[in-house]
């Protein structure tokens, strides 16, 4: 399962990219207003700084001004993937685009039924949120899974995404049940690599070699 960072934040991609860990990016037009600053901008730096899959958020609501969003962000970057809304009107110029060859994103998906549609109009990938599933008193792991196995069940290529993450358990729990990618926050990432167990081990090493080295030089000296 490949490991997406959920942000337009380049400090916190730069971060995460030293650890050589990121798979890609995917941002919504939430995480770019975050930044204030001129959009096209904002995707160009990260389009250019990550090396996977950036997904860039169209926002016109109607089909074709989609699709001639859609036709721009996709010409920004070789490795731009194209997010449109779970909507009727995202449907059709998610297939259109598709027909042109350019890869899509369903974003906002939070049923089965929805990402049979996503893999229907041939999605390059689709984005089931389950946070935000959870948050309604719904079971957003049990949706992945559904998802997951009507895929492998149809051998529909589109790959799932594993989005809105709040926790570690999420992400675990994503890659057992097969998500091709998981995106999450960068705070999710920071709580993936720490244990307290780690530290507590790190502390006693450490302590153990200053102990060690003086004796060693304690020894040097009275010899
Ligand atoms: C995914 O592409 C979305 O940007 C994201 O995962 C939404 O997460 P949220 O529910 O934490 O806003």
């Amino acid at each position: 399962m490949k490991l997406f960072l959920d942000t337009a934040s380049i400090e916190e991609i730069r971060a995460i990219k030293r650890w050589g860990v990121l798979g890609g990016v995917t941002t919504n037009p939430t995480l770019v207003g975050r930044e204030r600053q001129d959009p096209e901008h904002v995707w160009k730096r990260i389009l250019d700084e990550v090396d996977g899959d950036v997904s860039l958020e169209t926002t016109a609501v109607e089909a074709e001004a989609m699709v001639e969003e859609g036709r721009a962000l996709a010409a920004m970057g070789r490795n731009a993937v194209v997010k449109v809304p779970m909507t009727p009107a995202g449907l059709e110029a998610g297939r259109r685009l598709t027909d042109e060859g350019i890869r899509i994103n369903v974003t906002l998906v939070f049923s089965p039924a929805q990402a049979l549609l996503a893999a229907e109009i041939g999605a390059y990938v689709v984005s089931p949120f389950l946070g935000r599933i959870d948050d309604v008193a719904g079971d957003g792991m049990h949706a992945l899974r559904q998802i997951v196995e009507i895929y492998r069940a149809q051998g529909y290529p589109t790959k799932v995404l594993a989005a809105s993450l709040r926790h570690p358990m999420h992400v675990v729990e994503a890659a057992r049940a097969g998500a091709d990618i998981a995106t999450m926050p960068y705070e999710v990432f920071t709580k993936l690599v720490s244990h307290p167990l780690t530290d507590l081990g790190l502390e006693r090493f450490l302590a153990d070699w200053q102990q060690l080295r003086r004796e060693l030089e304690g020894e040097a000296r009275s010899s």
